[in-house]
């Protein structure tokens, strides 16, 4: 049986071919990552394995299994939001937030490979993520924010 860490927590996983971002929102409650365009296009359903971003929607939990998996439930820590949550707050980059989780996981990925990302390695690490509200431009902001807030 494999087994799958996700936020810290251990998990059997009965079925390796049961998809990724199903097993996460229906069977085990993290709502957070979003099912947009179930094609690995919209970047809504973007987790973390192992530190770096990944279409949960194009996934079977098989293919993951051993992987260390972060959601958007798992950033804030001793009730304290991750500093990139914490950025978007400040820079109002939500409107329907249905994107947010996507960009978020995202952009720690992102930060993960490269503490300083330049602007276009940010707009090409979120390139594949899709906003319908179009807040692309506070977006980038907040992920500039906390670029620059990591540099000090
Ligand atoms: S739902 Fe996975 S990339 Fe769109
Ligand atoms: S904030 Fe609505 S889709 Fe991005």
């Amino acid at each position: 049986m494999d087994t799958l860490t996700v936020n810290e927590q251990p998990h059997e996983a009965p079925r390796p071919q049961r998809n990724l971002l199903s097993y996460l929102r229906f069977d085990l409650g993290l709502t957070g990552a979003k099912y947009g365009c179930g094609e690995g296009l919209c970047g809504a359903c973007t987790i973390l394995v192992d530190g770096q971003p990944l279409r949960a929607c194009m996934t079977t939990v098989g293919a993951v299994a051993g992987g260390r998996l972060t959601t958007i439930e798992g950033l804030a820590s001793d009730g304290a939001l991750h500093p990139v949550q914490q950025a978007f707050v400040a820079e109002q980059a939500m409107q329907c937030g249905y994107c947010i989780p996507g960009f978020i996981m995202g952009t720690v990925g992102l930060l993960n490979r490269e503490q300083h990302p330049s602007r276009e390695q940010i707009r090409e690490a979120l390139a594949e993520h899709m906003c319908r509200c179009g807040t692309y431009v506070r977006i980038e902001r907040a992920v500039q924010r906390v670029a620059s807030e990591a540099a000090r």
